[in-house]
């Protein structure tokens, strides 16, 4: 019965986290994986969870259903911690999920259900499971332009050209702040003139932040989808804890949704609550728990935000170095972007020969078009990364 299974084609990172774990050389490092790296290359656990866990493990009675909707404090906490005062009341439903991935699914679903001939627009690049996730929710993809890798910089006459032509009912999905993979964020004023587009055009915007924090700050980074989501009458938003909470294997995300009124936020509800239904039934409780500890703690959160604010510095001091480095040795200010983009990632537009030279000849993994996550880099492997690069991109 499962003859016409075609073998599915291997994931290129798992691949490369493979060829890494087989490198016997001293001096190999990774800037593949995505995920936070402290500077001994482990993937800490924020203190403030590790005291919530220990709370939890001490309170806890019962491990029954917690019901379709999942943890009721913390789908607020959550929509409070994404939206604060820019939530519009009984215009806004935000519900758990299985990781940001969980979310886009789920909204995906809700938008299919509901309107599914709508094509959401990606921008190009963008994280490689926004289409696949998308499209296996029965919806179509478009894109816009969004960043050239040549000149490091955002593509903004293409991308407002291309979105003016959006037409009402389509979905245009956004990075909330450190967009993966390129690391350049839209701008207040692309904002406020995105959410007018919006206005105007009848489109409905639909942010992924999965980095909140990690860019300039924790509200610092919600500020763009604030100012939309406090004027448009529809708007989606998948939130991920994956990143900022240390979170991720325990698949915590939330999908939340304005509507154009209190009853129709209502009926987002149900669909969110019926999908949820068949699908997962009921959401995984822990991570849910941990981050409603955190948030509904004053100094809990305190000692969680000096967490995310001390992980974002480490990544902007590596940011600094490497583009240091790559002044120095290049003799020209052409890198100075690597310092000013956002969040863990840079790719700096390599060709697949390319990574393999940096993989093969500098022990150097970094993933498809040259994708570097930088959150890990130490300071001692600023100059070597750097040389290894410029040998690679100078040839
Ligand atoms: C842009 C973006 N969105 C969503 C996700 C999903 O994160 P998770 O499902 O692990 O919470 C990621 C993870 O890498 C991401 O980079």
């Amino acid at each position: 019965m499962f003859e016409n299974l075609k073998p599915s084609k291997p994931d290129p990172i798992l691949a490369i986290m493979g060829l890494y774990r087989e490198d016997k050389r001293a001096d190999k490092m990774d800037f593949g994986v995505g995920v936070f790296k402290d500077l001994s290359g482990n993937t800490p656990v924020p203190k403030a969870v590790k005291e919530a866990e220990r709370r939890l493990l001490e309170q806890q009675t019962s491990k029954a259903y917690v019901g379709m909707a999942g943890d009721l404090a913390y789908n607020e906490a959550i929509k409070r911690l994404t939206l604060a005062e820019a939530a519009p009341g009984d215009r806004c439903v935000s519900l758990q999920t299985p990781g940001g991935s969980g979310s886009i699914r789920l909204l995906g679903e809700v938008i299919q259900g509901s309107a599914p001939s709508a094509q959401v627009w990606l921008p190009t690049p963008t994280w490689p499971n926004h289409g696949p996730t998308l499209s296996a929710a029965g919806l179509t993809m478009a894109s816009y332009p969004y960043f050239d890798f040549a000149s490091q910089s955002l593509l903004k006459a293409q991308m407002f050209d291309t979105l003016a032509k959006v037409p009402a009912g389509d979905i245009v999905l956004l990075h909330g702040c450190c967009h993966n993979p390129t690391g350049a964020d839209l701008d207040m004023a692309d904002w406020q003139r995105l959410t007018d587009m919006a206005l105007s055009q009848g489109f409905v915007p639909f942010v992924d932040i999965a980095y909140q924090g990690f860019g300039q700050g924790l509200e610092e980074d919600a500020a763009g989808l604030r100012y939309m989501a406090s004027r448009v009458p529809e708007m989606l938003i998948s939130a991920s804890c994956s990143k900022n909470f240390g979170l991720y294997r325990d698949r915590i995300g939330a999908a939340i949704m304005i509507g154009k009124s209190a009853e129709a936020t209502q009926a987002m509800r149900g669909a969110l609550l019926a999908r949820t239904r068949l699908s997962v039934s009921m959401p995984p409780a822990h991570g849910a728990e941990v981050v409603r500890e955190i948030l509904n703690d004053p100094a809990l959160e305190q000692g969680w935000r000096a967490e995310v604010d001390a992980m974002r510095r480490q990544i902007q001091s590596a940011r600094q170095s490497l583009a240091d480095q790559m002044r120095s040795l290049s003799n020209s200010d052409r890198f100075d972007f690597i310092a000013q983009q956002r969040g863990m990632f840079s790719t700096l537009g390599l060709s697949d020969a390319q990574v393999e030279r940096l993989r093969d000849d500098f022990a150097i993994y970094v993933v498809g078009g040259g994708r570097m996550n930088l959150a890990g880099l130490r300071p001692d492997q600023a100059a070597p990364l750097a040389r290894g690069l410029l040998a690679v991109m100078e040839d």
